[in-house]
């Protein structure tokens, strides 16, 4: 069956986007995947694939748990130079970094319960052999978490990397061969107490009107999110092939007092960037699950459960104050708007498609201006601004999407970053959830919805 936008399984629980990777004109997504219920067990690589980054067709199951353990989270990456030397001389070989999981020893408390191993396939994904020497990176013997992987060729210092979560910091790697990896730095800062590092993600994105890029590592936390949960931020800085070192950001200007956030809702995590995408130039595309590890596991959906966002495109924008990353749908929309004369848009969301609505306002009336996002002439969620505390509100207290958890069914309230007069807000309102662009993409907020109610009309009110 082919779906259109915020990617689900037909069947049973996803969370993580695992080894994205783009090849002969075929957006892949492997994810996190467990094919016998809705609720997370025994993780397998589930796989689907998209032309466009909107339609996507689910494959057969692309690795499933072995006597190593479940298969967690992890990168692909497309050898072109057969450099691991799995390619047969026809077939370039992609080779997919992932960790075993252990789950037998995680029970027993056993500390070595994760370590980081390969596969590969000559198929474009579609077949995969274990290497028979997993793991290719043990455990050091005290880091139950120790996971993650996300490898990549950096060309400057020739190497390959790969970067995972290590206890409360991040590790960095660097080998030439597939066993051979040396650690060569430590990644952290500080974080609450408890928060457990997960899914690192350190790539290139350009800097808008200039020819500069920088790197910028996304780590994700859980718990650790804003709203307690889980949750993804952003640190921007320089990579020399060996360190990771933040700069222009965070030190000392007042919006950058706080944690820099990637998606500033309560559903946007573990976010992951296609590997092998032509034109680096534009900017990764990445994408989240769209969800929250403090209510994934109750959320109303059937008979599956998990969704992912729709794709964005990351750059980084420069402003007065510092350095930010921008998001921004990454496929055309045909976007309705949202004016004073006519405040109301109908949503029809059957047959699995996105309606996307623009709200622009001037900044002076919005103390008194509302969103609603409705459901037979009821407001199930809402989206002010606060002008004394420059912060955005958003409502949810009526589209609580899991019965057990009251901790998302609250208000988010984060503040702008951006002071310009005209205010542009877009909505991707689909079944799942909506994603929110503010201020065309230097903020976003993604939110799941109760997926029993259906939502019809998208109403904006002036005061
Ligand atoms: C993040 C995560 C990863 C792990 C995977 C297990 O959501 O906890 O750290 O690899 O999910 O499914």
């Amino acid at each position: 069956m082919v779906k259109a936008y915020n990617f689900f399984s037909d069947f049973g629980w996803i969370n993580d986007p695992n080894g994205l990777v783009y090849h002969d004109g075929c957006f892949h997504m492997f994810f996190q995947h467990h094919p016998d219920s809705s609720t997370w067990g025994p993780m397998h690589w589930g796989h689907a694939t998209s032309p466009d980054l909107i339609h996507w067709s689910e494959q057969k199951i692309a690795m499933a748990p072995d006597r190593l353990g479940y298969i967690f989270s992890g990168s692909i990456v497309v050898d072109h130079e057969n450099q691991f030397g799995f390619g047969d001389g026809q077939n370039t070989a992609w080779i997919a970094f992932f960790t075993h999981h252990d789950r037998d020893k995680f029970d027993r408390q056993d500390l070595n319960c994760e370590y980081q191993s390969a596969a590969f396939s000559l198929d474009r994904g579609m077949t995969w052999t274990k290497f028979e020497g997993n793991p290719i990176l043990p455990n050091p013997g005290n880091l139950r978490d120790f996971r993650d992987p996300f490898v990549f060729w950096h060309s400057d210092s020739a190497s390959w990397i790969m970067i995972l979560s290590a206890g409360d910091c991040v590790h960095i790697y660097r080998s030439t061969s597939l066993t051979g990896w040396t650690l060569s730095s430590e990644f952290t800062v500080p974080v609450e107490d408890g928060a457990v590092w997960e899914c690192p993600i350190l790539c290139e994105l350009p800097v808008e009107e200039t020819d500069e890029n920088r790197w910028v590592l996304f780590q994700s936390f859980n718990p650790g999110g804003r709203y307690g949960g889980s949750g993804t931020r952003y640190f921007i800085g320089t990579f020399d092939g060996y360190e990771f070192s933040v700069c222009e950001q965070g030190q000392d200007h007042p919006k950058q007092s706080e944690a820099m956030w990637i998606d500033w809702g309560p559903d946007f995590y573990a976010m992951n960037v296609w590997a092998n995408v032509p034109h680096p130039k534009s900017g990764p595309i990445a994408i989240g699950w769209m969800n929250n590890w403090a209510y994934a596991n109750q959320t109303y959906e059937k008979p599956f459960r998990g969704s992912m966002t729709n794709p964005r495109r990351l750059s980084i924008c420069k402003l007065a104050d510092g350095l930010f990353v921008r998001s921004r749908p990454a496929f055309e929309l045909d976007t309705k708007s949202v004016s004073d004369d006519a405040p109301n848009i109908q949503i029809d969301l059957d047959g699995g498609s996105l309606c996307a609505v623009e709200v622009r306002c001037l900044t002076d009336k919005l103390h008194s201006a509302a969103i609603h996002i409705m459901s037979e002439g009821q407001s199930i969620a809402s989206i002010q601004f606060e002008p004394k505390s420059n912060c955005w509100l958003i409502n949810r207290e009526k589209a609580n999407p899991a019965e057990t958890e009251d901790l998302f069914s609250g208000v988010f309230t984060f503040p702008r970053l951006v002071d310009s007069e005209d205010v542009i807000i877009e909505l991707l309102v689909s079944k799942r959830g909506v994603e929110l662009f503010f201020d065309d993409g230097m903020q976003t907020a993604t939110l799941l919805l109760d997926q029993r109610k259906r939502v019809d009309e998208v109403t904006a009110i002036w005061g």
